[in-house]
């Protein structure tokens, strides 16, 4: 089956490219374009419309030949030959029109979207820029200040605003192929519009490069990719076309060559091949058209929000009326915050939380295929939840935790069929993080995990499985590397020092900025609970436990890692001196820390711990653990991931 197929009817050229499951701009469909230029430009049309079979126009290169040798013919030149054509070619935008792909349609000369497609320059996420010509047709057919967002953000438009922006010329409202028969007509008598390329920029505010750079900088968090693209930008205002595009292609080719596009590519892949186990669990998994939540705090209310707005029915479940209705509001508040920052429509923020329910009865779950419960951290409490939920439930009913650390094999002891038991760890914000880890205890079924693998899809979020151990995947590591940054403490580092080294890395928050957040109680009441059973040998640093002693509990108290009187997070100097007296106390003498020694020590305790969970079975794979840090604890996606980063290094 060709890739690209022509065809000549009613004097208009059609091209078609049919590369399941996107149309990606492989070598053979740059071939099959190329081709269908040369046959078109003999052939008695007027104008051609080039459109995709199926949902995607084109969704982008294919990202397997990146990182490659580029084999002819080359996009560029492809891209030449469409907008060189002596009739006008109409893009016929059915759906996805992502990187190569809009600058497919860019080289066209007049474009024609359905109203569902989606547009955008995504290049920068796998670390390159557009490398045909993108960076310098866009701005002579948006804004320049569009054009900087959509390419330095990488986040793709609809069509809607597609058309605002001047990107597309028409919306298709009906039948998008007939109305672009109908502008191709329109076009052939009217005369060929000109290509981009041969406009002139759109007339826009002056940019202030340096003040876009310095902020693009600050948001980049030392990825390359966005800068260079607004560079080239700058090229495509300033310059004659030629050498702007030139300057974007020789941007693009060392990019596509660098270690930070190779480590996005890695990450693009790890992601896609992320929860193997739910892809093979071979069972029809819960209908999650209806699902229970018990617990309604700063997790369960966010997880109902998720599901709410994924289109499912919630009940939630609270200790007593009050608190059902503070957990209600809690929705409610989450949901409007999102409705005014435009992540979502007010009428869908209306419906979605007309599907919210709360009782106090755990009787009201009935008909709930799946519950999950997000109560206090606390076993006690967890599995008196469950031994109610087991007594109450059908059979067939999957029931899963969002425990942070507790043994999910102790709690599903309390049901008479555990292998409907499992876990299912969000992360905060539960509506807006895309990482969920689905643990699988010792009994979870095929079913239990095929709701996690169906759970995960219906949110829309990344799914990785993970074992039963003291914090699954991520927490566990990031415990372990906590424990190790406060031994840095204790033999001379201080908390700002660590945090600017991580910031520096790439990270979005150091960690005792990221502690200060979200509280030190939560960890204060763990170690405390885990006292007992260390060894006496074991290193172990008394800080933490000193600054909540202090009641330093974070920012909730005005205090923590750091001083916030003023607003802002200030070096504390009671937290110095408990520092410099458990220093004092351990016999270890103060030396200075660079940020380089900083990360390296950093990594070295996230790969160590990943090697452990990875040889213990905890995670599938060194891609999940990479995929967790990343999309779960703020690991730079740049850099590829702790695992990653240690197998290059070999
Ligand atoms: P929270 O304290 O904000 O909320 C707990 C809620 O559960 C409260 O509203 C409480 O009234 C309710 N509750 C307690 N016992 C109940 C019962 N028997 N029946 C019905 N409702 C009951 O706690 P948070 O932070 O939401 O944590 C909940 C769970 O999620 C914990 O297991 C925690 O470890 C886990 N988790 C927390 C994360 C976080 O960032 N806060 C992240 C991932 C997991």
């Amino acid at each position: 089956m060709a890739e690209v197929t022509v065809d000549v009817r009613d004097g208009l050229g059609w091209v078609t490219i049919d590369n399941p499951p996107v149309n990606a701009l492989g070598r053979a469909v740059r071939q099959g374009l190329w081709d269908a230029v040369a046959t078109l430009r003999d052939a008695d049309v007027r104008a051609v419309v080039l459109t995709g079979a199926g949902r995607a126009f084109v969704a982008g290169a294919d990202i397997r030949e990146l990182g490659q040798t580029p084999v002819e013919p080359y996009l560029p030149d492809v891209l030449a030959a469409i907008a060189d054509a002596p009739v006008p070619w109409i893009a016929a935008i059915n759906g996805l029109a992502l990187g190569g792909g809009l600058e497919v349609a860019m080289a066209c000369h007049a474009r024609i979207a359905a109203p569902s497609a989606k547009l955008g320059l995504p290049e920068v996420n796998i670390g390159i820029i557009p490398g045909s010509g993108g960076t310098v047709r866009l701005p002579r057919l948006v804004s320049m200040a569009t054009a900087i967002k959509l390419v330095t953000s990488g986040k793709p438009i609809g069509a809607q605003e597609a058309l605002e922006s001047g990107l597309v010329d028409r919306l298709g409202e009906g039948d998008l192929l007939a109305e672009a028969t109908a502008m191709a007509k329109d076009l052939a008598a009217s005369g060929r519009p000109e290509p981009a390329l041969a406009r002139d920029l759109v007339a826009g505010d002056p940019i202030d490069w340096d003040a876009q750079a310095a902020q693009l900088r600050k948001r980049s968090r030392g990825a390359v990719a966005p800068l260079e693209a607004l560079a080239s930008l700058k090229c495509a205002a300033r310059d004659p076309v030629e050498v702007a595009l030139a300057g974007e292609r020789e941007r693009f080719l060392w990019l596509a060559a660098s270690e930070e596009a190779a480590a996005l590519r890695h990450v693009f892949f790890a992601e896609r091949g992320a929860g193997q186990a739910l892809k093979q669990a071979e069972a029809v998994p819960a209908d999650l058209s209806r699902v229970g939540v018990i617990g309604g705090g700063t997790m369960g209310a966010g997880i109902a929000t998720a599901l709410l707005l994924a289109g499912s029915y919630v009940c939630l479940i609270e200790r007593d009326d009050a608190a059902a209705q503070t957990a209600k509001t809690r929705v409610a508040d989450t949901i409007a915050a999102s409705v005014k920052r435009g992540a979502i429509a007010a009428t869908k923020g209306e419906s979605a939380l007309a599907r919210l329910g709360t009782d106090t009865e755990y009787a009201a779950l009935r008909d709930c295929p799946l519950v999950i419960e997000a109560v206090f951290e606390d076993m006690g409490v967890k599995r008196e939840v469950f031994t109610k939920l087991d007594a109450v439930m059908p059979a067939e009913a999957i029931l899963a935790t969002n425990t942070s650390y507790l043994d999910v094999n102790l709690l599903a002891e309390t049901t008479k069929d555990p292998s409907r038991i499992l876990g299912l760890h969000f992360f905060s914000p539960a509506h807006v993080m895309k990482l969920l880890e689905v643990v699988r205890g010792e009994a979870t079924g095929a079913r239990a995990l095929a709701t996690g693998g169906a759970l995960a899809k219906l949110l829309r979020k990344i799914p990785v499985v993970a074992g039963v151990c003291d914090g699954f995947i991520g927490n566990r590591i990031m415990a372990a590397y906590r424990r190790d940054c406060e031994f840095m403490l204790e033999e001379g580092a201080l908390p700002h020092q660590i945090d600017a080294a991580m910031q520096g890395f790439g990270f979005a928050m150091g960690i005792y900025a990221v502690q200060d957040m979200s509280g030190l109680d939560i960890a204060w009441a763990q170690r405390r609970a885990r006292a007992p059973h260390r060894a006496p040998e074991e290193r172990y640093a008394h800080i933490a436990d000193r600054l909540c002693e202090a009641g330093r509990l974070g920012r909730k108290t005005g205090k923590g890692w750091y001083d916030y009187a003023s607003g802002e997070a200030e070096v504390a100097p009671e937290v110095t001196g408990i520092i410099e007296e458990e220093s004092a106390k351990a016999g270890r003498t103060r030396k200075v820390f660079t940020e380089q020694e900083i990360i390296t020590r950093i990594l070295a305790t996230m790969q160590r711990e990943g090697q452990a969970v990875l040889r213990e079975g905890i995670a599938e794979s060194a891609d999940d653990i990479d995929v967790v840090m990343i999309t779960g604890y703020g690991f730079p996606r740049h850099k590829g991931g702790p695992m990653y980063m240690a197998r290059c290094a070999d």
